[in-house]
């Protein structure tokens, strides 16, 4: 069995002047409180990316300070937002906190394969190369049978909303998808962040998950061509439970920190 927390989109900024009313630290603050306070042990913490507002020295430094906080082993991966040079020489320390990249890491068990979008044409809308969608089948083919979490910054398939399919999603990810599809018996997830709210999404036997931001959310609807604040949904997180052949994702609100 495995529990763990998802969490993404965390935006660190050092700069106090950005987004003022509603600062990315506040959220974080709000999470590490939440987490101090759980009254469940977790085996590790999946950071889905956008770690930092901006890949910015000074922005690392903060997200290095916020998360040495954490008591639990962080996994982190580099969103559209981040330097991933950045996140290895200033976030990562030994087994504590991973840098993750195109990686693969067994926990309790179960077989965790990272995408790793940072090298990509376009990180906002990546399109990813043959050889690192064989790289992918390749992580795939090494877990002989065991069960597997995939996790990657952006979403693999579409939603029928526009500006999520053509502004913020893997453009070939239909290509990752085949891939874990012929393997849907033993894939207990894929979790992903990015589009900054809490999705579902179901295909030939693969469920999609993406947890909220943990400061700033956005709508989803279909026909939507621009991401739109979603003001009235606050920033949070998700618990994952994973049981034999089940999986049981739960979301946690942060409650607001003013200052
Ligand atoms: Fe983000």
């Amino acid at each position: 069995m495995l529990t763990f927390l998802h969490i993404s989109d965390t935006h660190i900024s050092a700069d106090p002047e950005r987004h003022p009313a509603q600062h990315p630290n506040r959220g974080v603050e709000s999470l590490l409180k939440t987490i101090d306070g759980l009254s469940f042990p977790v085996d590790f913490i999946l950071h889905t990316g956008d770690v930092c507002a901006e890949p910015e020295a000074e922005n690392y430094h903060q997200a290095r300070e916020m998360l040495d906080r954490l008591e639990q082993p962080l996994y982190l991966l580099p969103g559209n937002h981040d330097s991933p040079r950045m996140m290895r020489d200033m976030l990562a320390d030994g087994e504590r906190r991973q840098v993750l990249g195109d990686d693969y890491r067994i926990i309790n068990g179960y077989h965790l394969i990272t995408v790793d979008i940072s090298g990509a044409d376009d990180p906002l809308t990546p399109t990813l190369p043959d050889g690192q969608i064989d790289h992918f089948a390749a992580q795939l083919s090494r877990t002989q049978g065991a069960p597997i979490l995939v996790a990657a910054h952006h979403p693999f398939l579409r939603t029928g909303v526009p500006w999520i399919d053509d502004e913020a999603r893997i453009q070939n990810g239909e290509r990752l998808h085949e891939l874990l599809a012929a393997q849907r018996e033993r894939v207990a997830g894929v979790f992903f962040g990015q589009i900054h709210q809490v999705v579902t999404s179901f295909c030939d036997g693969i469920t999609y998950n993406c947890c909220p931001s943990t400061w700033f959310n956005f709508t989803g609807y279909p026909g939507m061509e621009l991401a739109d604040a979603d003001l009235d949904t606050p920033g949070g997180f998700n618990l994952v439970m994973i049981r034999e052949n089940r999986t049981f994702v739960r979301r946690y609100s942060l409650p607001r920190l003013t200052e």
